[in-house]
């Protein structure tokens, strides 16, 4: 029985392929797209999730403007990692689509509560919309299947401050409101995306395929990987998301501890910062189940696969 989910995101290169990923997976079904300020605007970000959808031949499935700002902090868009467009050197044609009427915190809220216990939210972008939902509609909590998220760093460094991951550093109030919902949350951290390097002999496998799919996944990586070396001497790029998408149906490449995670909201130095209470020093139950350990080559031999999948009935 395939898994039905919303997607909640700022394509940005990773969300690209996390979105490719979603259509090339049969053991998931994506019922519609929500989008968020992030990597670049909403309005960026809304246009790239239309144009990823055409080049897969996937118009069908509708997509949801989102939040444009943060619940507090001011917007941090994220131009030198995904480039203006928020696609990197990637140029997909304007879509013919719109997006629908409907906010995408409302599209969150009115899917989950009219499927009670059936929709699978993934996050991987800032948390604003889920929280706004959360807050708009509580009730979404005991009424979502489960909520996988893609943010945060526990025992890892940050990569946008020396302690914060991007998306819960650019909405920090937005994950504390998330982290502490008592909604079933799969947290995927840095601590196992930064496992998960796309290479370039990963790439070079891709393009043995003729196809517009890989042709956007060169152009798009190439200057993710470039944002990589110049900033963290990484050869090849970390595709967070995808990796985040794969849990929902493919749990055992990771593994995971239940902890009781919190996220500082304090206007100090580690603003964003998230931290688990390994020793239980706080007494209060876990609010999560984290990703702590992976496989990483499991997780890229699936990516690659269904990528050349993808590509082969795109070409
Ligand atoms: O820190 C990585 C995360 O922030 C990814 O989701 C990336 O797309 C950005 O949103
Ligand atoms: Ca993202």
């Amino acid at each position: 029985m395939p898994k039905h989910i919303i997607l909640d995101t700022d394509p940005g290169i990773d969300d690209s392929l996390a979105i490719l990923l979603a259509l090339a997976s049969p053991e998931i079904v994506l019922d519609g797209i929500s989008t968020i300020h992030g990597n670049a605007s909403t309005t960026q970000v809304t246009t790239n999730a239309l144009s990823i959808l055409k080049l897969a031949h996937a118009n069908q499935i509708p997509v949801y403007r989102g939040c444009e700002l943060p619940l507090v902090q001011p917007s941090l868009l994220s131009p030198e990692t995904h480039g203006n467009s928020g696609l990197g050197y990637a140029k997909l044609p304007e879509p013919a689509a719109r997006p629908q009427v409907k906010h995408g915190s409302d599209f969150i809220i009115e899917h989950i509560m009219s499927h009670p216990g059936e929709i699978s939210l993934v996050a991987i972008g800032p948390l604003t919309n889920v929280a706004l939902a959360v807050r708009k509609e509580p009730r979404i909590v005991e009424n979502v299947k489960e909520v996988f998220v893609m943010g945060g760093a526990i025992k890892y460094q940050g990569n946008t401050t020396p302690l914060a991951e991007y998306n819960t550093y650019v909405d920090p109030h937005a994950a504390h409101v998330v982290f502490h919902s008592g909604m079933p949350i799969v947290l995927t951290p840095l601590d196992v995306t930064y496992d998960c390097i796309f290479l370039k002999e990963d790439l070079n496998r891709l393009l043995k395929i003729d196809s517009p799919i890989t042709k956007f996944i060169a152009d798009a990586t190439r200057f993710y990987m470039e944002f990589h070396d110049e900033y963290q001497k990484i050869d090849g790029c970390v595709i967070n998301d995808p990796m985040t998408l794969a849990l929902t149906y493919m749990p055992e490449i990771c593994d995971y501890q239940d902890l009781y995670v919190d996220v500082d909201i304090s206007t100090g130095v580690g603003l964003g910062n998230t931290f688990a209470d390994f020793y239980n020093y706080e007494k209060k139950a876990p609010n999560m189940r984290v990703a702590l350990g992976v496989r990483p080559r499991m997780f890229m031999e699936l990516f690659l696969e269904r990528m050349e999948k993808l590509a082969r009935v795109n070409s």
